[in-house]
C-alpha cells in the first residue's frame, strides 16, 4: 500500500528538532502566560518563515516560538526576541545558549518594535498590543508578514489573530483575521490588579475588572451598557495602523469621531480580560 502520509515539511522538521518540553518544562507548562506549542506552531506556519530571513519576535514568553523560528531561518537567517519581563527574557537566553539556539534575546517594551534593526522579513508578536502600531509595519521589509494578536471592538474579552503583509513598497496590502488570542500587553511597570468604573446612570452602577490594568476598557462596557458611545485612547508608536474590528455597532459620538484617537497616556494602554490561547 502507497505512503501516503504528507512529507514532512521545514515546520514538521523544526517541530522535531526542537522539543517544546525545553521551553515549557516537563509538566508542559513551566511558565505563564505560556501559549500551547500547537498554537504557536499553527501560528509559526501562517507566518510562512523561510532560511535566510530576518525576524522579530515580541513576546520570548517561555522561549519555545524564537526557537522555532532559529530552526526555520537556519544559520544564514537571524532572530530577535524582545520580552518585557527580564526574568523571562533571562531564562530564555539560558535556554538558547544550553541547547545552542541562536536567538538574540533583547529586554525592552515591544511596542516600539526594535527601531534601528530592521528592516525585518517576517515579525511574530504573541501579545496583544492596544492597536497595531504603524512603527511595526514600518520596520517590515518589503513583502514582508506579520502576525499578531489584536483586540476586536473594544469589549474586554474580544481577541483575535492577525495576518498583515506589507506589498514590495512596504504599503498595507492584506490583512486576514484567524481564530484564536493572545494576552495583552504589558506596559512597562504596570503592575496595577483592578480597574474600577463607575457610571453616571441611574441607579447608579460600576464595574469591576479583576487583572486590569487600566480604566480603558472597564469604560469602554459600561458605555456599552449604558448604551453611549466611547473612545479608547491609543499609545500605538507612530499612530494606530490597524482600525481595530468593531464586535457591535454603536452610536458615533456627538464630540469625538470614532476613528479619532484621543491624546495617549501610559495608563491607558492596556487591554485587559483573558484570551484564548494564552
Ligand atoms: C503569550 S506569551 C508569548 C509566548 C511565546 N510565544 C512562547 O512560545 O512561549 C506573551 C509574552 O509577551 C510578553 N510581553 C507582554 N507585553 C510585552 C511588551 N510590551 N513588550 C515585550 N514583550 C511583552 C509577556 O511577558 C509574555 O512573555
Amino acid at each position: 500500500m502507497p505512503d501516503t502520509s504528507p512529507t514532512p515539511d521545514a515546520l514538521d522538521r523544526a517541530t522535531d528538532a526542537v522539543p517544546a518540553a525545553i521551553f515549557h518544562g516537563a509538566g508542559g507548562q513551566a511558565v505563564r502566560p505560556c501559549t500551547p506549542a500547537s498554537v504557536t506552531r499553527r501560528h509559526v506556519r501562517m507566518l510562512d518563515v523561510r532560511p535566510g530571513m530576518n525576524v522579530l519576535e515580541i513576546g520570548t514568553g517561555s522561549g519555545y516560538s524564537a526557537a522555532l523560528l532559529a530552526h526555520l531561518v537556519g544559520s544564514s537567517g537571524s532572530v530577535t526576541t524582545v520580552e518585557i519581563d527580564t526574568r523571562l527574557a533571562r531564562r530564555a537566553k539560558q535556554l538558547y545558549a544550553a541547547h545552542a539556539f541562536p536567538v538574540d534575546v533583547v529586554v525592552g517594551d515591544g511596542l516600539v518594535g526594535r527601531p534601528g534593526d530592521g528592516p525585518y522579513d517576517r515579525m511574530f508578536v504573541g501579545t496583544t498590543p492596544p492597536d497595531v502600531p504603524g512603527a511595526w509595519l514600518r520596520q517590515l521589509a518589503p513583502d514582508g508578514v506579520l502576525i499578531t494578536g489584536v483586540r476586536v471592538g473594544d469589549l474586554p474579552g474580544a481577541y483575535a489573530v492577525a495576518r498583515i503583509t506589507v506589498d514590495a513598497h512596504r504599503r498595507p496590502a492584506h490583512v486576514g483575521i484567524h481564530h484564536g488570542g493572545y494576552t495583552p500587553m504589558s506596559a512597562p511597570g504596570a503592575t496595577a490588579p483592578l480597574t474600577q468604573a463607575t457610571g453616571s446612570g441611574k441607579p447608579p452602577c460600576a464595574i469591576a475588572l479583576l487583572g486590569a490594568r487600566s480604566g480603558a476598557s472597564a469604560a469602554a462596557l459600561l458605555a456599552a451598557l449604558d448604551g453611549k458611545p466611547h473612545v479608547e485612547p491609543t499609545t500605538a508608536p507612530g499612530g494606530s495602523w490597524l482600525p481595530r474590528p468593531r464586535a457591535f455597532s454603536k452610536p458615533p459620538s456627538p464630540t469625538v469621531p470614532a476613528s479619532v484617537s484621543a491624546p495617549s497616556t501610559t495608563a491607558d494602554r492596556m487591554p485587559h480580560s483573558s484570551p484564548t490561547d494564552s
